[in-house]
């Protein structure tokens, strides 16, 4: 038996992303500053923020298109500006505003950007014929692009950042301007995209759409990042309010006075058939709640965190920040 050979070490797999103190300035005026952000494969990643945040410098940078005043980014390793050209070949950028040509059809669009790519002719129908596959446009492959509707139009500019199968790809608000059955049948085509091991980052200024798609998000707001971590994370650190639901066997309001008591308890409010318990100290312990009712000798039915939407908690943390 040949002697067993030390394992190599594993290089340590390279984010998707990295950026180190990233910023950018147009004129005086900073649309980007100081950001960290790391991007692991494999993520379906919501970049998050209102209008003027600096989503689509971000991406634009990521993308090559626009140079960061200071500061630098990685894509899988590659720095965007020194390796742009390698780095190109690795993303599929999909710009919040593209043109189409309607005049053209849906398969001499694709076959014109495969060319682009070099993707040989002998290669190219088939590779056109599955990016249309992959976004549901099979059947359409000879209709004019002006007679698409609007979403059939942006599952067509997600094919044709497709069409060199590239390892990231950067969607600035793609699904904005979709009503919501197109909306769905945009993010069902990201998530088989993930499953496919593509890494993939999403911005938009509506949370709720990527609340449910992404397994992880950072939240911008003026350039700044303020939060950065599993979508989950977000409601939890940013949340500066926390409360509970109590519902008791017995009358309301004698349970509402020996809560109201505490001064664990910010306030008390009854609704229907339970009380909604607000603390005066977010990380303080709740379990004060039902000892408080047992102890006085009433019966707890039920006892749950009152979990706050992600879009009030992003709502609440960018108030008035919008520019
Ligand atoms: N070419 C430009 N010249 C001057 N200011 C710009 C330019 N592009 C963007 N900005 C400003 O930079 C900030 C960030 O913009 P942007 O990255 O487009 O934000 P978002 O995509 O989150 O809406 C905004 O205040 C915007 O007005
Ligand atoms: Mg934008």
């Amino acid at each position: 038996m040949p002697p067993e050979l030390p394992a190599t070490p594993k290089p340590p797999e390279l984010p998707a992303v990295r950026t180190t103190d990233l910023s950018r300035v147009y004129g005086d005026m900073a649309a980007l500053s100081s950001l960290n952000l790391t991007v692991n494969r494999g993520d379906l990643f919501g970049f998050i923020g209102s209008n003027g945040a600096g989503k689509t410098t971000t991406l634009r940078i990521l993308a090559t298109f626009l140079t960061p005043s200071s500061g630098r980014a990685e894509v899988l390793g590659h720095d965007v500006v020194r390796d742009a050209d390698r780095v190109r070949h690795l993303i599929g950028y999909m710009p919040d505003f593209f043109g189409v040509y309607k005049d053209m059809e849906v398969t001499e669009y694709l076959d014109f950007f495969g060319a682009c790519y070099k993707i040989p002719s002998s290669q190219r129908e088939k590779t056109v014929a599955d990016v249309l596959e992959l976004v549901g446009l099979s059947e359409k492959k000879g209709a004019l692009i002006g007679a698409l509707s609007r979403g059939m139009q942006q599952r067509l500019g997600l094919a044709r950042v497709l069409i060199h199968d590239p390892q990231l790809l950067l969607l600035d608000e793609p699904a904005s301007g979709l009503d919501p059955r197109a909306r769905i049948e945009m993010m069902a085509v990201l998530q088989e995209l993930q499953r496919m091991g593509k890494t993939i980052i999403i911005s938009s200024h509506i949370l709720s759409e990527l609340q449910s798609l992404c397994n992880r998000c950072c939240i911008i707001e003026r350039g700044k990042l303020i939060y950065s971590g599993p979508i989950k994370g977000a409601q939890m650190q940013l949340a500066d309010v926390r409360a509970f639901w109590v519902k008791v066997n017995g009358p309301l309001a004698a349970a509402r006075d020996l809560l109201a008591a505490r001064p664990e308890t910010a306030s008390v409010e009854s609704g229907e058939d339970r009380l909604k318990v607000v603390l005066t100290d977010p990380a303080g312990d709740p379990s004060y709640i039902p000892e408080t009712l047992v102890n006085a000798g009433v019966r707890v039915m039920e006892f749950r965190e009152d979990e706050i939407g992600l879009e009030e908690v992003f709502l609440r943390v960018t108030k008035g920040e919008t520019q």
